[in-house]
């Protein structure tokens, strides 16, 4: 239901959670592959089906981000993580006394994982949380997928804490606003990373690394010092780096070379949009990047992708993927 009548037709619907149908409103509005924006304990995210593509590239392309982040999978119960992660004894420990709440765990992914390679930005892990926000939870369980969700804020604005908060900064970039009140915590979730030897603080949040520290009966490394490693050559290589090489703006392939169209593309093994769409390129980048990547070829050659809307951030990703880059540098940092 609509409880406020838009002045302008392009606000979008902002929906009261209390009402009985907003909530399957919302859900439906997800698993039509759209985005929602909804609230929980920390601030309010930009919700899609986290298992697919379009839906993450949608939330990328509402946000306007000119780079890819990955985001935070939420889901409604901790046994919805298991087919999406590796459990380990500590994060199940960890979920055990946190969840549901402001606690985000980095897991490898499961090798059958459902969960979109946009939503890892390419990378072998994914973040999990359980929000402890009734109406995240009743919207996830409805909605019956996991839910990708970064803030919902357009890209460089602070986290919104509030429906209008969401409104003004997304605005009519985003159809849906499923209003639940004032957000009771108002920082975002610590992020934990447990994918590696050591428990790694990657953002600090509600839960301190005190509280984690306690429950593993480990010291949590501190997150890394942005004031050095963002100095760091190569540290924003992070993400996902193909085993091939990467060749840019390529009209052909070259001998020992696979060819990754863009648009009206001869002789391109795959094809990221063959109508030269930059949201239907961004959803299939990275599945297309790890197929081209598995057949043992030396060279992937990409086609040109325009620099505007998501194209921006494809070519980041691109650009990094083309780079040389040194060994220790390949370690993500949030
Ligand atoms: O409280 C919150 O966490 C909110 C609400 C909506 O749940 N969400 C949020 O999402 O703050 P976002 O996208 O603004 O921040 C996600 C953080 C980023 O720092 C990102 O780099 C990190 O989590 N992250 C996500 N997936 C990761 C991964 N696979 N490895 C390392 N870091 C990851
Ligand atoms: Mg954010």
């Amino acid at each position: 239901m609509m409880i406020q009548s838009v002045s302008a037709p392009t606000l979008p619907r902002l929906l009261d959670a209390t009402h009985p149908s907003a909530l399957a409103d919302a859900a439906q509005a997800l698993q039509a592959g759209a985005v929602v924006a909804f609230p929980t304990e920390t601030v309010y995210g930009l919700g899609g089906d986290a298992t697919r593509d379009t839906a993450v590239a949608a939330i990328f392309a509402a946000k306007q981000r000119p780079s890819f982040n990955p985001l935070i999978v939420h889901v409604a119960a901790p046994k919805q993580v298991e087919p999406l992660v590796i459990m380990t004894p500590q994060a199940k420990a960890l979920m055990a006394a946190f969840w549901p709440g402001p606690l985000t765990l980095v897991l490898p992914r499961h090798p059958q994982s459902p969960l979109s390679r946009l939503v890892s930005a390419g990378l072998e892990t994914a973040a999990v949380r359980c929000p402890a926000h009734p109406v995240a939870q009743a919207l996830i369980a409805a909605a019956g997928c996991p839910i990708a969700a970064p803030s919902a804020n357009r890209s460089g604005a602070i986290s919104p804490t509030t429906a209008a908060h969401v409104r003004d900064s997304l605005g009519d970039a985003i159809p849906l606003i499923l209003d639940g009140g004032a957000c009771r915590v108002g920082v975002e979730s610590t992020v934990l990373d447990l994918s590696r030897d050591t428990p790694r603080l990657l953002r600090h949040g509600g839960i301190t690394a005190e509280q984690i520290a306690a429950v593993l009966r480990q010291a949590v490394a501190p997150p890394p010092d942005h004031s050095t490693t963002l100095l760091a050559p190569g540290m924003m290589l992070s993400h996902y780096a193909p085993r091939a090489q990467v060749r840019l703006n390529a009209s052909t392939a070259e001998a020992d070379e696979v060819l990754l169209g863009f648009g009206p593309t001869a002789g391109a093994a795959l094809n990221l949009s063959p109508s030269g769409d930059v949201v239907e390129a961004a959803a299939n980048l990275f599945a297309m990047l790890h197929q081209l990547d598995t057949g043992g070829v030396a060279t992937i050659a990409v086609a040109p992708i325009p620099e505007q809307g998501l194209g921006l951030a494809i070519n980041d990703r691109l650009r990094r993927a083309a780079a040389p880059r040194p060994e220790e540098a390949t370690h993500h940092v949030a």
